[in-house]
């Protein structure tokens, strides 16, 4: 067995959990049932970032675009989501996860987007775990909203750099990711975290979402591990 002691493990994992659909399809079932299921692989996949003492776990929930699924859709979603904080909240918060959520989170009602800052509140001081939730969110929003901070606060062009516009993104005060999965065979980056994940290393797993699990998750790992990042520059 390889020695895995050294082995480099990415600070930031951050995930497209993609092919609830079609492992629902493959079923004869609804999509919902693909969605159910994929919050089921959300529980063993934050298992399993603890357990390899990942430290930051980004999880793609909800895309700016799939509003544009229908409402029938969307609502399971949004019910899904909003049963899941309820009944996994406390857990988390018992295992050392603080929860930050990124993306229009007003888009889903006052109810839930309350609800979600009551969670980040309440888990704010745990340190084991970062999960950040992007629901209702696109990277090119969040870049525009960036620049409109930008514009708003009077920054002259010059004083804007990379350093100081990386802080009025969503994600300021979390490192960039160094990994990013998505299940289900497809290769895109969809609109997810198209500032932050200038660096990334890209892993593309075939398998649904639904059926990701703790052997998946450790593969993405031991994969990554052989990867030589060089951040653009030349080995000397
Ligand atoms: C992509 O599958 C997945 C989504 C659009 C939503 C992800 C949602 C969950 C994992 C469940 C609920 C979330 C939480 C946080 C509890 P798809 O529907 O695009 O699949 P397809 O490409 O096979 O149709």
């Amino acid at each position: 067995m390889a020695d895995i002691s050294s082995r480099p493990i990415p600070r930031h994992v951050a995930i497209i959990m993609d092919g609830n659909g079609r492992w629902a399809a493959s079923r004869g079932l609804p999509r919902v049932a693909g969605h159910r299921e994929g919050a089921k692989s959300v529980r063993r996949t934050i298992e399993a970032a603890i357990g390899q003492g990942v430290q930051y776990l980004t999880l793609f929930a909800f895309s700016s675009e799939n509003w544009a699924r229908p409402a029938e859709e969307v609502a399971d979603l949004t019910f899904l989501m909003k049963h899941y904080l309820r009944s996994e909240l406390g857990e988390l918060h018992e295992q050392g996860v603080r929860l930050v959520v990124i993306g229009e989170r007003e888009r889903f009602g006052p109810n839930l987007a309350e609800e979600l800052a009551k969670a980040e509140a309440k888990t704010a001081g745990n340190d084991r775990l970062v999960l950040i939730m992007a629901l209702s969110y696109g990277g090119r929003a969040d870049i525009v909203s960036a620049a409109r901070k930008a514009i708003a606060a009077g920054i002259a062009p010059e004083a804007l750099t990379e350093q100081s516009f990386t802080h009025l993104l969503s994600t300021d005060g979390i490192p960039d990711p160094d990994l990013l999965i998505r299940t289900s065979g497809e290769k895109r980056i969809s609109n997810f975290l198209l500032w932050q994940l200038a660096y990334a290393e890209l892993l593309f797993s075939p398998v649904l979402w639904p059926d990701f699990g703790a052997a998946d998750f450790a593969a993405a790992l031991e994969e990554y591990a052989t990867r030589e990042r060089r951040f653009g520059a030349r080995p000397v």
